[in-house]
């Protein structure tokens, strides 16, 4: 198995319930350990930047003024098949499709707002990391 990295936000519904705890549980439960982490507002820029590859989908004006709305919590996550562990743990896009005892089927209430992100492959998960961390801010764990 290969030790990955990815990036992991906890949307702003999620953060405005108050079960960040409850997620990172699970993420600790199945082996992955967060390396960096931060809270942040998110500006516009920041929001369009990041979600850049949906700019001409019909839901990128409501996908940044969501995830405009509060605070996130973004995180690093490390361990084997980090990636797709990850999207796993988040279940479907949709919350009405996401298999029973997955974050999204648990926490979040549609498609829109559905609680998480998590990148989609390595390759998404560097560039994903490196939008929000400088290398010196991902900690070495020792396990
Ligand atoms: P996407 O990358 O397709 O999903 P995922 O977060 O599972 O990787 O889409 C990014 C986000 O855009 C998604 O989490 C929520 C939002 N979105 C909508 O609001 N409506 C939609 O129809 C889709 C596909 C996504
Ligand atoms: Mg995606």
């Amino acid at each position: 198995m290969a030790i990955e990295r990815t990036l992991s936000i906890i949307k702003p519904d999620a953060v405005a319930k108050n079960v960040v705890g409850e997620i990172y549980s699970r993420f600790e439960k199945a082996g992955l350990s967060v390396i960096a982490a931060r809270m942040v507002h998110l500006s516009q820029q920041q929001a369009e930047g990041f979600y850049a590859e949906h700019k001409e989908r019909p839901f990128f004006g409501d996908l940044v003024s969501f995830m405009t709305s509060g605070p996130v919590m973004i995180q690093v996550l490390e361990g084997d098949n980090a990636v797709i562990k990850n999207r796993d743990l988040m279940g479907a896009t949709n919350p009405k499709e996401a298999a029973a005892g997955t974050i999204r089927a648990d926490f979040a209430q549609s498609i829109d707002e559905n609680a998480v992100h998590g990148s989609d492959a390595v390759e998404s998960a560097a560039r994903e990391i490196a939008y929000f961390f400088t290398d010196d801010q991902l900690c070495k764990r020792t396990r």
